[in-house]
Order: C-alpha cells, then sequence, then structure tokens
C-alpha cells in the first residue's frame, strides 16, 4: 500500500487514512454500478491493462510522486491539463500534439499557454513504452496522472476507466469553446449543461482550483471594476482588491494561488468564495449565485461531500468523447501523430 509523500513538510498521512481512501473509492464504484451508472465507451474499463501493461498503475503513480517531491506546485497544472484535454475533442490527448508548419495546435492557443506538465508525460511515456511498448495511450496517461496527483496532494483516492485512444486533430480554433475566466454562473451552468453535467457537478469541477495558481491576466478584469476609494465590487474583499492590484503591478503574467493552500487539495476554495476571495469572476460568481451557492456552502462546510462529488464527476469527465478503435490509435510519441 503506498505512503503519500509529503509535499508540503507535512508528516505523511497514516496507513489507515489511505485504506479509508481505498475503502471510499470502491464503495464509490460499487454505488454507481448500482445506480445504472454507465460508461458510455464500452471498450473502456479499470482493468483495460491487466494483460498487456499490469505495471501500468505503479509506473504512473510512482512519476507522479517523484516529480511531486520535487515540485508541489505541479499537482495544478496536471489536473488542469486533463481539463482542458477533454473539453477540447474529448479525452484524446490533442492537448499534447506540437504545432507544425501547417497546422497551431491547441496547446499553442492564449488560454493554453500557461499549461505545464507536458515533460512529465513524456517522461511517463518513454517509461512505458520500455516496459510495453505501443501499449499505453496518452489520453490515458493524462488521466492517470490528474487522478494521481489529486490524490498525492491530500485529495481523494478513485480509479477511471482506461482504454482512451490518441486523436489525429489538434487545432487552434478549437479552443475557442473553453470556458471563459470572465463568465458568471448562469454561463457556466449553460456551458458544463452542454457537456451533460449538472450545475453540482460544475461547482465540483470547479473545485479543482483549490490547487494552482492564476495569472494576473485571468483576474484583472476583477480590479477594473474596482476603485480604492468606492468599492463598486461587492462581492471582492477590498483587502483582497489590494493584495491582486499588488500582484498585478508585477505584469500580466504575475501569479496569485487561488487559496491559502495551493498546493492542497481541501475544501478551502469553496471557503474562500464564502469570504469574498475567490480569484476569478467564475470562481466568485458560484457563491454570488442564490443557485449555486447552497453548494459551495455544502462543499466548505463538509470535504467529505465535496470530494466525494469530485471524483464522480471527474470520472464522467475523463469520459467525455473518448476515442475507441480506429477512431484513435497509440501514439509512440506523444507531441506527434503516428
Ligand atoms: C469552471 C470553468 C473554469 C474556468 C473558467 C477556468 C479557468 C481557469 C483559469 C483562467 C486558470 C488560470 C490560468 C492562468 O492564469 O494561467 C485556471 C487554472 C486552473 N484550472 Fe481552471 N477553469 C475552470 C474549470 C476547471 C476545471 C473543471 C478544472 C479541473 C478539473 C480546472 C483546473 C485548474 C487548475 C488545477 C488550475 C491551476 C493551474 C496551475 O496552477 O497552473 N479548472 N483555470
Amino acid at each position: 500500500m503506498m505512503m503519500r509523500p509529503s509535499c508540503n513538510g507535512e508528516s505523511p498521512i497514516s496507513l489507515g487514512r489511505v485504506m479509508m481512501r481505498y475503502l471510499l473509492g470502491a464503495i464509490l464504484l460499487i454505488e454507481m454500478v448500482a445506480s445504472g451508472f454507465r460508461l458510455r465507451a464500452d471498450a473502456l474499463s479499470m482493468n483495460y491493462y491487466i494483460m498487456t501493461c499490469p505495471m501500468i498503475e505503479g509506473i504512473v503513480r510512482n512519476a507522479v510522486s517523484r516529480a511531486l517531491q520535487d515540485d508541489p506546485t505541479l499537482a495544478g497544472p496536471l489536473l488542469r491539463l486533463h481539463f482542458h484535454d477533454c473539453w477540447i475533442q474529448g479525452c484524446d490527448a490533442s492537448i499534447l500534439l506540437d504545432s507544425t508548419k501547417d497546422n497551431t495546435a491547441e496547446k499553442d492557443s492564449p488560454g493554453n499557454l500557461s499549461l505545464r506538465g507536458y515533460d512529465l508525460i513524456d517522461e511517463i511515456k518513454d517509461e512505458l513504452e520500455d516496459q510495453c511498448p505501443g501499449v499505453v495511450s496518452c489520453a490515458d496517461i493524462i488521466a492517470m496522472a490528474a487522478r494521481d496527483a489529486v490524490f498525492l496532494s491530500g485529495g481523494p483516492i478513485y480509479d477511471i476507466p482506461k482504454g482512451r485512444k490518441d486523436g489525429r486533430r489538434s487545432k487552434i480554433e478549437d479552443t475557442i469553446n473553453l470556458p471563459f475566466p470572465t463568465f458568471n454562473s448562469s454561463e457556466l451552468i449553460r456551458v458544463f449543461g452542454q457537456r451533460g453535467f449538472t450545475a453540482q457537478e460544475m461547482v465540483a469541477l470547479s473545485g479543482a482550483h483549490t490547487l494552482g495558481v492564476a495569472r494576473c491576466s485571468s483576474f484583472k478584469n476583477r480590479l477594473s471594476k474596482f476603485d480604492a476609494t468606492h468599492d463598486v465590487d461587492p462581492s471582492l474583499d477590498s483587502d483582497f482588491a489590494q493584495t491582486l492590484s499588488k500582484t498585478c503591478s508585477a505584469g500580466d503574467k504575475a501569479e496569485q494561488p487561488f487559496d491559502n493552500t495551493r498546493n492542497d487539495f481541501d475544501n478551502d476554495y469553496f471557503q474562500a468564495l464564502q469570504n469574498k476571495v475567490g480569484l476569478l469572476t467564475s470562481d466568485q460568481t458560484l457563491y454570488d449565485t442564490p443557485r449555486t451557492r447552497g453548494i459551495v456552502n455544502a462543499y466548505a462546510m463538509n470535504q467529505a461531500m465535496f470530494f466525494l462529488d469530485f471524483q464522480r464527476a471527474m470520472v464522467k469527465m475523463s469520459l467525455l468523447d473518448v476515442k475507441e478503435g480506429s477512431r484513435g490509435e497509440v501514439r509512440k510519441n506523444c507531441r506527434t501523430i503516428n
């Protein structure tokens, strides 16, 4: 049984807690099956690589664990990489393809320029190619790395079906469909609804912002509404507005954590929203809008409820428009099609 490494100087979690997480994960899966949850991708399964690459789980988890020990701030980027992959063209590793002279790929769109984690995915792919050549898709590697980053940062443990194929299309113009940080709650409910997510699942997924940072360019819109003498944005705490102004004085790329515990997967993010110190418009709106405020309050009060909803929504997200059979391939190199 693996122990979580200490990424933040705290003592490692106890074996009992790890076992409890495994148990909760197993209960969740049984519950999902019992409640009629069906995998839309019929060829995918939890044991997809059991015969062809049995060491896969350990290889991915150890690589992510080593990477987070070196750089705990990588957990957020790994999780975000998975979201940005799945949202555009489905979970098919389209985000990993490099631009060519004839094609500008997704990763070079403005909304994706601050993504990180590509080198770690390459490293894991190389190791898997050594162990089981031509078997494991890059799309599965991203999904597993994100899942492990969540767990290793203190979040829930859960399993995901494997067997996604890698796509052959990656175009900058497709990324227009990523949600904007200036979206309000209604817009978020609409765009997530178009992908089959409920408002509650959208709020749970937004809880991913418990990890990581945003750059000034993503939240400076909130400052234009704010003036030091007249607090014209009642949803923004005035001290926090000063902090954001200070951050932005260092330029558009200056970073601000989403909450006080940027490397820990917890429910601080939701408490921040209650305290009017949510970072993006799309974060704070979840508390400011009556339709989603109750969900924020529930997650802020009950971390176990957030974890359960989050892992359930993540499994669902990891199945968005997955490619099977000849609709995709297993790339030899995650950055180029075969
Ligand atoms: C609800 C709609 C969402 C919007 C509008 C949104 C927008 C953003 C923006 C603008 C950033 C900062 C980018 C930058 O300034 O460099 C960010 C960061 C992040 N997003 Fe989202 N996001 C959303 C949902 C999600 C979801 C569903 C996930 C994962 C399941 C996710 C995971 C992350 C993570 C972990 C970071 C921090 C990355 C880092 O530290 O580098 N986001 N998001």
